[in-house]
């Protein structure tokens, strides 16, 4: 098998993007998403009217990510898709979409598990990025995720930390919820929170034991803190509006790096990198790079487009996986609580 010319075209379909992604030898040819607008009036992702909309969008989306690559079908070697984990409804899309094309092709079908996907997006070939080095500590952080893994080697990974609750990009959509801002709220939090005082307001942080993480009791505290404020103040959010921001996003960033902190510690190991929705966030940028500073880590933050759900990063895993010739057979399922 040649490792010198490999077409590999990646599918992604676990939540609210299709996403489809032509990769040539590592390196991306195209990636293309269409984002689903329709959630936004319901302030969350709706799992039937995903599932829907997958079904509309992936044929011209695969359609589109080939024709942008200047690839044909025929070129392809093998096509990879997210077997979970993720909305059941929107798995089953890409997952049968793929195995038919593989069929059709007679070509191999690999399965993705879409949180190495975010993880092994650091190893898709762009210039001028460095990719971290064996073994590093992965924190993925995103409206459905929120993950420490130490990264052993491509597919050698231990989850150390997650959430027992929400991710924490629902606990910046929740809090804007609750402060009145559109979805998902975490840009405009995030944008707000620069022109704020982030220790206006103090939310204490929550205690839970080793590297695992809680959200569910900060979106609380910040319910309570409001409803008690907008009683005295009918005017209190709009008045307060950047430092309200600006201090839910400090505490948020505070109980990331807390956690990382200790992961680092615990293992000794100093290269961290980040992925999810949430890595967008200029506070937790900052953060990072303060770290590199104050614990003398190394960090490594993708481009914004391999960060958010996308399918260069199941192609990117795609790819890893046809290297080493491990593929799916076609009685395959979906899996909507895959593990790593
Ligand atoms: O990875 P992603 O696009 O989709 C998944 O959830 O898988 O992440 C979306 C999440 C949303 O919760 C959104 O509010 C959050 O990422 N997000 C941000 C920022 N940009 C996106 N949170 C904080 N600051 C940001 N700049
Ligand atoms: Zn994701």
């Amino acid at each position: 098998m040649s490792s010198q010319n490999i077409y590999i075209l990646g599918i992604e379909s676990s939540c609210d993007d299709t996403a489809a992604s032509v990769m040539h030898n590592g390196k991306i040819l195209s990636n293309v998403i269409a984002n689903q607008k329709i959630h936004e009036e319901y302030g969350g992702v709706v799992p039937e009217l995903a599932s829907r909309a997958h079904q509309q969008n992936i044929v011209p989306v695969v359609h589109q990510a080939l024709k942008k690559a200047n690839v044909t079908k025929e070129q392809l070697n093998a096509i990879a898709f997210t077997r979970g984990p993720g909305l059941m409804g929107s798995l089953l899309v890409g997952t049968s979409f793929a195995k038919s094309l593989a069929y059709g092709l007679d070509i191999p079908l690999i399965d993705v598990n879409h949180m190495q996907g975010h993880i092994l997006a650091h190893f898709i070939d762009e210039e001028g990025y460095e990719k971290p080095p064996l073994p590093f500590l992965a924190m993925t952080i995103s409206g459905g995720h929120t993950q420490i893994v130490k990264v052993n080697d491509y597919f050698d990974m231990d989850v150390i930390g997650e959430t027992i609750d929400d991710a924490v990009g629902e606990a910046f959509d929740k809090s804007g919820k609750i402060l009145g801002l559109g979805y998902p709220a975490g840009p405009e939090i995030d944008k707000r929170a620069k022109l704020g005082n982030p220790k206006a307001f103090k939310f204490t942080k929550p205690k839970v034991d080793g590297l695992n993480f809680s959200f569910s009791g900060l979106k609380t505290a910040i319910l309570y803190f409001v409803q008690k404020e907008t009683k005295a103040n009918p005017n209190f959010v709009e008045e307060n509006l950047n430092d309200i921001c600006a201090s839910i996003q400090h505490t948020i960033i505070g109980i990331l790096i807390d956690k990382l902190k200790k992961a680092s510690k615990e293992t000794g190991i100093k290269h961290i990198a980040i992925g999810g929705g949430v890595s967008a966030n200029s506070g937790i940028r900052q953060a990072l790079k303060d770290g590199e500073k104050k614990f003398g880590w190394t960090t490594y933050v993708p481009k914004f487009e391999f960060t958010t759900d996308n399918a260069a990063m199941i192609a990117i895993v795609g790819h890893l996986k046809y290297l080493q010739e491990d593929f799916a057979e076609q009685d395959v399922v979906a899996s909507a609580r895959l593990k790593i």
